[in-house]
């Protein structure tokens, strides 16, 4: 990049300095890479193993030259070395440091400068190695990690955007917080663990038996010691360097041990357990979710692709695993009751993790979930507590959506944020209503997330009639009025799916449905419960309209949820010709279950009934597919929700469907389909679990491979999707770009 600088110079050619400069000579720039160090021989090391392209004769000359310069030093070295160049420094030339603290690199500066200068951008990668020196130079060290810059009010943008780009050169994620709040966040989760370390091993190391405590230290022992072995100067200089933060956080650990102690002391189980699982959840949600450590390898922005190679048929007997809806309302609804619900058939997919993690983080003690089973001790109505801090939910809409009305009756504050797809996801929706009831309620830019909830606002019942067939909207009205003073009262325009207030009376609340109506009264009491999770009828789809469209194809799926309000997906399928029976009809715990088989039956096209739309509203990526592979035409209307959903569902089906060769038009509410070959081809799901599912299944009746990219969601709803696919007969493989 011709524009970025000319010359760089590097002072300090340890592991750090070493690294970026080898990084910055490999990539993508043709900057001349000057090194600069105290000893003579890392310069020559550094110039005979091509780290850097030229050796600092003098100091002055060269930093009166240079565009930009990385003081790659000691953190307490910082302010004699800008001392040394201060002298030699033109006008404009753009400073930098990798120093591990910034507080004390900006005091430094400003003791040497009066003020610090417009063009010093303070910066600290967030990598390293136990190694040292210039041959340890590894242009690899910073791909794929974080790197903190920290510009100061004043910064110069121009300067800004070319530390910025150095950085990126290296292939590391480049993150900008102030001062303050990066020497905060280090001092949690960078300092404090190694005072950690360093304690507990001097502490045992004191102890008269330490022989013996060492010589049958475990794996724990050696995990959470690691960092023990760090270097001891360069701690003791981050100690003093960040003194206040790493006292306070010291401080909050204390007091959180003291909890923990006085818990064991007294015997109190139910603390332990709630530490030990909230630690073990965030623990994983964190990896899992934010992928919030040094290295910015984020499951979810991968380019996960599917690659779905034609023919092949469909047959066997499977359960696919536990609807989605009800997984969440299981865990909101037993956090909310007296005692201890168990769940079983809970689904571990991402959606209903982060409504898990939710409750976790305002305080409820939820075992599990290990092969389905769930124990929720819940609180009670009024038992949440205030979340540490905002409450990241992910890909799930649900999640947002009917936290909202819980979250507006609660004393204390939220604010609920999500991943790329739900921050451009209506939510004008549920806070229109939620005001009409007395919620103080922000939405983001353009009525999106994140959404900001005041805490403490009496509600008061009201009558809403909706404006679009939605159950996230009216379950989230009838989790508020829950807490609403009066009855709180929905009529929903079309029917859909009664998830919460099956499940509600399930709990011994008292839910009133007259027609399209359904009411809640305030002051009632949620009584724990026991929870099976029938399959999810959404998930099972992929299959169903798998062996629908297969010739020789017979499968059955077990025990699916056919709640009249989801079964829209089987009704559409036998008006389409589908041979699919339902066996072994059964109720289980207020919900209807029953095995379905379906076998191979040329399917025709349907103009598809408005009033099966809500019923089967998930289910229309899947259905496109059936459309295109049956005979005829078939219409869809009345179906513009499919156009807020994780994707807008009719553009991303028009567009991948066409990519395949089939004859599709999208209209505003719906689509027009006619059915013909399908030939192989590359298509994107956008991040859509349900279309990347959709496309895997039509490669069954394609005539070339089918590339699906952008499949990492297909975990919110259907973590197992390929190996069950795999195990029916689909030929698909998973793989990364
Ligand atoms: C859901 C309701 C539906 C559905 C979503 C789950 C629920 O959304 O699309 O996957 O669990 O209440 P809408 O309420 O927006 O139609």
């Amino acid at each position: 990049m011709s524009s970025w600088v000319n010359r760089v110079l590097v002072i300090g050619l340890g592991l750090i300095g070493g690294s970026l400069a080898k990084a910055l000579r490999e990539r993508s720039t043709s900057a001349c890479i000057v090194g600069y160090d105290r000893d003579e021989k890392e310069m020559q090391t550094g110039l005979r193993l091509g780290v850097i392209d030229e050796m600092a004769t003098g100091l002055a000359e060269e930093v009166s030259r240079a565009d930009l310069i990385v003081l790659a030093v000691p953190v307490k070295a910082t302010e004699a070395v800008l001392e040394q160049i201060k002298p030699h420094l033109t006008d404009g030339t753009i400073l930098t440091d990798v120093g591990s603290t910034k507080g004390n690199v900006v005091e430094a500066a400003e003791r040497v400068f009066g003020t610090v200068p417009n063009t010093f951008i303070p910066g600290h990668p967030i990598a390293g190695s136990e190694k040292s020196g210039v041959a340890a130079a590894d242009s690899q060290l910073f791909n794929g990690y974080k790197v903190i810059i920290t510009p100061l009010p004043d910064s110069d943008p121009d300067a800004t955007a070319k530390v910025d780009q150095m950085w990126r050169y290296t292939g590391a994620e480049v993150l900008s917080m102030g001062v303050a709040r990066h020497d905060e966040v280090l001092a949690a989760t960078s300092h404090l663990p190694h005072m950690l370390a360093f304690s507990l091993v001097d502490t045992l190391a004191r102890e008269e038996e330490n022989l013996d405590i060492f010589r049958y230290a475990a794996g724990g022992f050696r995990d959470f010691t690691r960092i023990a072995g760090s270097d001891p100067t360069m701690w003791h200089d981050v100690c003093l360097a960040n003194k206040e933060p790493l006292l306070r956080q010291l401080d909050r650990f204390t007091t959180g041990l003291a909890r923990l102690r006085k818990a064991i002391e007294e015997g109190d189980g139910d603390m332990m357990l709630g530490t030990f699982t909230r630690a073990k959840a965030a623990r994983e949600h964190f990896s899992r979710i934010l992928s919030d450590t040094a290295s910015s390898n984020n499951m979810n922005n991968e380019n996960v692709i599917f690659r779905a190679q034609p023919g092949g048929s469909v047959a066997g007997t499977i359960r696919v695993p536990g609807d989605k809806s009800i997984s969440h309302r299981s865990i909101m609804l037993g956090s909310l009751a007296e005692g201890i619900t168990e769940v079983s058939g809970f689904l571990e997919g991402e959606d209903a993790l982060a409504t898990l993690q939710a409750f976790r983080d305002m305080g409820v003690v939820i075992e599990g979930p290990n092969q389905g089973k769930v124990r929720i001790h819940g609180v009670g109505l009024n038992g949440l507590q205030a979340p540490p801090g905002p409450i990241y939910v992910g890909n799930s809409g649900t999640t947002i959506r009917l936290l909202s009305g819980l979250l507006s009756a609660q004393q204390f504050d939220t604010e609920l944020s999500g991943d790329e797809s739900l921050a451009k996801r209506p939510m004008e929706r549920v806070a229109k209503p939620l005001r009409l009831m007395g919620a103080e309620i922000e939405t983001g830019e353009g009525g999106r997330p994140p959404l900001k909830i005041k805490g403490g606002q009496p509600l008061k019942a009201i009558h809403y009639d909706m404006p679009m067939a939605s159950a996230q909207v009216k379950s989230c009205l009838m989790l508020a009025g829950l807490y609403a003073d009066g009855t709180t009262s929905v009529t929903e325009p079309a029917p859909t799916r009664d998830h919460t207030e099956r499940m509600l009376q399930g709990f011994g609340y008292e839910v009133d449905v007259d027609g399209s109506t359904v009411s809640v009264r305030n002051g009632g009491k949620l009584t724990a419960t026991e929870i099976d999770v029938p399959a999810d009828i959404s998930s099972a789809t992929f299959f169903l309209v798998a062996a629908a469209i297969t010739p020789g194809s017979d499968l059955t799926l077990e025990h699916v949820g056919i709640n009249p309000t989801r079964v829209g997906v089987i009704n559409i399928l036998k008006l389409m010709g589908a041979d699919l029976e339902l066996l072994n009809e059964r109720e289980v715990g207020g919900e209807p279950v029953a095995d379905i088989r379906i076998r191979y039956a040329q399917l025709k096209g349907i103009r598809v009934p408005e009033d099966q739309v809500p019923l089967a509203i998930d289910e229309f990526p899947a259905l496109f597919i059936a459309a295109a592979c049956a005979e005829g035409e078939t219409v869809v209307t009345g179906a513009e929700e499919l156009r807020v959903k994780e994707s807008d569902r009719i553009q991303v089906m028009v567009d991948g469907l066409k990519a395949l060769g089939a004859d599709i038009e999208g209209t505003p509410d719906g689509a027009i389909i006619r059915g013909g070959e399908l030939h192989g081809g590359e298509v994107f799901a956008h991040g859509d679990h349900r279309i990347a599912m959709s496309f895997t299944i039509a490669a069954l009746r394609s005539s070339g491979e089918i590339k699906i990219n952008d499949c990492a969601n297909v975990a919110t709803s259907f973590p197992t999707f390929i190996e069950l696919a795999q195990e029916v007969g689909l030929n698909v493989i998973k793989g990364d770009s």
